[in-house]
């Protein structure tokens, strides 16, 4: 579990986040919206220890993510996938490489290893077909054709899977989404949800969701938060937030939607 206490942030004289206070329940999926500035990737910043709190704590699973030696840090990070805006594939690794590197850089030289969690992965973000719907020959030679594919040969949307399928290398408990569907067209935007949706469902992970998107949050939230000037102005369910009369709440439901 995730508990955020009363945590301020500011850069110079500019107050970012202000004594913001929530709990991140497991298992569930957590949207965090507010407008483009309003703190929102600040505050994962802060939760994933990327950036120091002035004051106030971040708790992940008991530890105090502030106070965490680098190699603590590193172990906690290490139950964290992270999908950040636009898919950050390396243009010159394969959808293999790509997908692996994070255990490779840790180390990891189990080859076979490695290809079976690149198809778990794969398989998870519907790039690759389960084992046992398609003949041995037939899913061989999709994973042949999928793993030496290069970033620069795959769509948009091939390309946010392969990022999220990246995430889940080494099963995170928690998975951090930085717009996921930011930019994209309305058709991609809905596949990412609904990937998101199927990811969640298959692995039970903790997800955050960082998002101005209320038509992607009404369709995978379990809990909203809202930031507005700094303030955390809701948290709650996504039937509270509808019915919400916050006037703030008002207006980013009629920007936004
Ligand atoms: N490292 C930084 N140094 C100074 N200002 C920053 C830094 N990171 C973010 N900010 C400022 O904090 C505010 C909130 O940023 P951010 O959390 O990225 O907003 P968003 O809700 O769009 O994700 C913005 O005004 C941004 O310019
Ligand atoms: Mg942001």
């Amino acid at each position: 579990m995730i508990k955020i206490l009363n945590l301020s942030k500011s850069f110079g004289a500019k107050q970012i986040l202000h004594e913001i206070s929530m709990t991140i329940e497991q298992g569930k999926t957590t949207c965090i919206i507010g407008k483009s500035g309003s703190g929102k990737s600040v505050l994962i910043k802060n939760i994933v220890g990327l950036l120091q709190p002035d004051e106030g704590s971040i708790i992940v699973d008991g530890k105090e993510i502030p106070n965490l030696t680098r190699k603590e840090l590193f172990e906690v990070r290490n139950k964290m996938g992270f999908v950040f805006q636009g898919a950050a594939l390396f243009d010159s690794l394969n959808v293999f490489e790509n997908v692996v590197l994070r255990l490779f850089e840790q180390g990891e030289r189990d080859f076979e290893y490695l290809e079976k969690e690149a198809k778990r992965v794969l398989n998870a973000v519907q790039l690759l077909p389960d084992i046992d719907e398609v003949s041995e020959n037939v899913y061989l030679k999709e994973w042949n054709i999928l793993k030496n594919k290069m970033p620069s040969e795959l769509s948009g949307g091939m390309r946010k899977r392969v990022g999220l399928a990246r995430a889940l290398v080494g099963s995170p408990e928690y998975l951090f989404y930085d717009e996921p569907t930011t930019g994209l067209d309305p058709v991609t935007s809905e596949q990412i949800d609904d990937l998101i949706l199927s990811v969640q469902k298959r692995t039970k992970v903790t997800s955050i969701v960082i998002t101005h998107d209320l038509f992607s949050v009404y369709k995978i939230a379990d809990k909203v938060a809202m930031l507005h000037e700094g303030n955390k102005v809701f948290d709650g369910n996504v039937d509270e937030f509808k019915s919400s009369e916050i006037p703030a709440i008002k207006e980013f439901q009629e920007r936004y939607s």
